[in-house]
């Protein structure tokens, strides 16, 4: 079996070349490509040459314009990227007969109430990131070819740039700290993620009925100042010679940092079909970040 995988310095794409690698073949792009082949989700004739070229049995695409704020002041880019490259991805999919696995955001919805939201629930972006996500995942689902999208939230990874390392860093610099405490979501780790997309590919290839859209976060439930202090406080019991001079996490209101990008309040996303169907189970949050904090601390 081949696999395509896009986005392969990204923190999923980077997850799934390890969890993916017993599965078959892969061949791996960043936007850069490799010699002949393209891995740019803004060149659509040579990615559609590319796949072409390759025709791969399974396609997983992990690269995506994910400057959530940026994506207000360059929409075209944004929807060039997350939905009309997509498209072209769905297309060629579609003609080979190759399943196509895509990832999606919690930013699809408006973020009202409290509930989690499941994948029959109406969406409603707030965002041009947002909008142009839940085209692209609309885009892929018109092109009738066999699909897995996986709508996630609050991704991190222990390579790379990550909230709990901002705030670790900020901890040791300032006394107060300063973090939203009214939106909220489920911290996820990309290896989960990666983990998940290998499990799932296995089933959908034997039993294609259960291809499809599927909620897939970490279990429970926080908000990014609940995030913060956690993190804070395992710092301190796994790294205490670390000097964190912060004395005070002030819960703020999403008021308090005014950003380009509206982000949504209730990011909850209700895993009960990916569990079901799959027969997974979803680990808690904390598990996934505790792990993280002792692999960087
Ligand atoms: N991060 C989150 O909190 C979050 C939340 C919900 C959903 N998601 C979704 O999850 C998926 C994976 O996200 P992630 O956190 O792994 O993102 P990420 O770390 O930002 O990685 C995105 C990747 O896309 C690549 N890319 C950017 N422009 C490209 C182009 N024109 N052609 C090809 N590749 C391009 C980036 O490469 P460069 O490094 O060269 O720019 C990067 O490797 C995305 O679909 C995202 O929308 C993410």
């Amino acid at each position: 079996m081949k696999l395509l995988v896009l986005g392969k310095d990204g923190q999923v794409g980077w997850e799934l070349q390890r969890s993916l690698a017993p599965l078959g073949e892969l061949v791996v792009l960043d936007r850069e490509g490799d010699g002949s082949l393209c891995g740019d989700l803004a060149c659509p004739d040579e990615l559609a040459q590319t796949v072409r070229a390759l025709r791969p049995d399974v396609i997983v695409n992990a690269a995506a314009h994910t400057a959530v704020d940026k994506a207000e002041s360059e929409p075209q880019y944004a929807r060039q990227l997350n939905a009309l490259g997509v498209q072209v991805l769905a297309r060629e999919a579609a003609s080979l007969g190759a399943l196509l696995v895509h990832y999606s955001t919690d930013y699809v919805f408006d973020g009202s109430g409290s509930t989690a939201r499941t994948e029959a629930d109406a969406t409603g972006p707030l965002s041009v990131y947002g909008a142009t996500k839940l085209e692209g995942e609309q885009l892929i689902q018109a092109s009738g070819c066999r699909h897995l999208i996986f709508r996630t939230s609050w991704v991190y990874a222990a390579r790379g740039g990550n909230f709990a390392k901002t705030m670790l860093r900020l901890a040791q610099e300032r006394e107060t700290l300063s973090v939203i405490d009214d939106q909220w979501g489920a911290p996820t780790g990309a290896d989960l993620i990666a983990d998940v997309t290998a499990h799932v590919i296995r089933q959908v290839l034997r039993q294609p009925q259960d291809a499809g859209l599927y909620h897939l976060v970490a279990g429970g439930e926080t908000t990014w100042h609940a995030y913060a202090s956690h993190v804070i406080g395992m710092a301190r019991q796994l790294a205490p010679d670390r000097s964190l001079q912060v004395r005070q996490i002030q819960p703020v209101p999403t008021s308090a940092f005014p950003t380009p990008a509206r982000r949504p309040h209730n990011s909850r996303l209700d895993t009960g079909r990916l569990q079901q169907v799959f027969g997974l189970r979803l680990p808690h949050w904390q598990a996934g970040v505790d792990r993280m904090l002792r692999e960087i601390l």
